[in-house]
């Protein structure tokens, strides 16, 4: 049985198809861009945590589009000759395969295909306090929205960047200039600690035992964050990165089972509605971890 959304939260969702034009597309460390899209309209709808997925317009392949987190929303400057600010949406994304490396080659100008924003993103509804986000690699993404919204709500953000080496971590100065405190670890120690980011999460639950935590990576570190936060009987919200295909409900392919699932019980959630983000005990975590045994995540 698929959970129905309102069991867990529910959030006003108005998407729209954006057939529009990159205003840019930048390498800004190896296998990261950062692509900054005219999308007018799209920020006043758009809430941390939530994913478009991404067309290029003149290929055929890859067919499907691709989902990414948004980085952020935003207008440039109006221009000198009295034209108004435009409007843009920008994600980061790693090259992995097809569809990412397709999308490296793009430059400004060019006409891609954008649906969003979609998805139930983070609820950062709580006022003041201490949040610690956990974010792995690409997984840093949705976490800046969320970082300027729980500031804008007077929290105090702490964020631990994780990643396997220096090349993973990015965004540190733009998420300082929020007023977030960051922590980075890199596996090779070529930047921040030598370790996993989860060393880190445990020193600071002990120093802040009342925090909330926020977390998105690979599955593997989500998994660790969430048992750490289960011991220290910590709230967590995390955002799933299964694969997706249509990103609208339809097809079924990025369901997950919920926490309590059996055979005679089945509880599965569509991750791109009822998702990506989800409170951390809704979530049957033995499965998820089974199913991304082999997957080296997007650190
Ligand atoms: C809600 C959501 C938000 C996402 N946000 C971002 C983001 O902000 N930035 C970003 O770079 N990526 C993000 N991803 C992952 C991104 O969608 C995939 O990396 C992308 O679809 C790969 O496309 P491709 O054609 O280049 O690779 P493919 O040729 O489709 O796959 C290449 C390799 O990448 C692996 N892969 C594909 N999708 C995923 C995934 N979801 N997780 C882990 N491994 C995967 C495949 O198993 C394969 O090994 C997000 C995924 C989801 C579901
Ligand atoms: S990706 Fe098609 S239902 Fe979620």
């Amino acid at each position: 049985m698929l959970m129905r959304h309102s069991l867990i939260r529910e959030s006003k969702q108005i998407m729209k198809n954006y057939r529009t034009k990159i205003i840019s597309n930048q390498e800004i460390s190896p296998g990261y861009f950062r692509m900054k899209v005219l999308a007018p309209g799209f920020g006043e709808n758009a809430h941390p945590g939530q994913f478009v997925m991404f067309r290029v317009q003149r290929s055929l392949p890859p067919l499907l589009r691709r989902p990414f987190g948004i980085f952020r929303t935003g207008f440039l400057p109006a221009d000198c000759d009295g034209l108004p600010p435009v409007e843009f949406v920008e994600i980061v994304y790693k090259v992995v395969g097809s569809g990412t490396s397709i999308m490296a080659e793009l430059h400004q100008g060019d006409r891609v295909e954008l649906l969003g924003p979609l998805g139930n993103g983070f609820d950062c509804t709580s006022r003041q306090g201490e949040k610690i986000l956990v974010g792995g690699g690409i997984g840093l993404v949705p976490l800046y929205m969320l970082a300027g919204e729980l500031i804008e709500n007077g929290c105090s953000v702490r964020l631990l960047m994780g990643g396997r080496s220096r090349d993973d971590i990015f965004a540190v100065t733009e998420f300082e200039r929020l007023g977030v405190e960051t922590y980075i670890s890199t596996d090779d120690g070529t930047l921040g600690e030598e370790g996993l980011v989860t060393q880190v999460l445990e020193r600071k639950l002990q120093k802040y035992p009342a925090a909330e935590v926020y977390s998105c990576g690979p599955m593997a570190m989500l998994n660790a964050v969430h048992n750490i936060c289960l011991e220290h009987n910590t709230p967590l919200q995390v955002s799933l990165e299964e694969s997706m295909a249509c990103g609208v409900g339809a097809c079924l392919g990025c369901v997950v089972k919920g926490a309590g699932h059996t055979e005679e019980k089945p509880s599965y959630l569509c991750s791109c509605k009822v998702g990506p983000v989800f409170k951390s005990q809704y979530l049957d975590w033995s499965a998820l971890a089974q199913n991304n045994s082999d997957c080296g995540g997007c650190a």
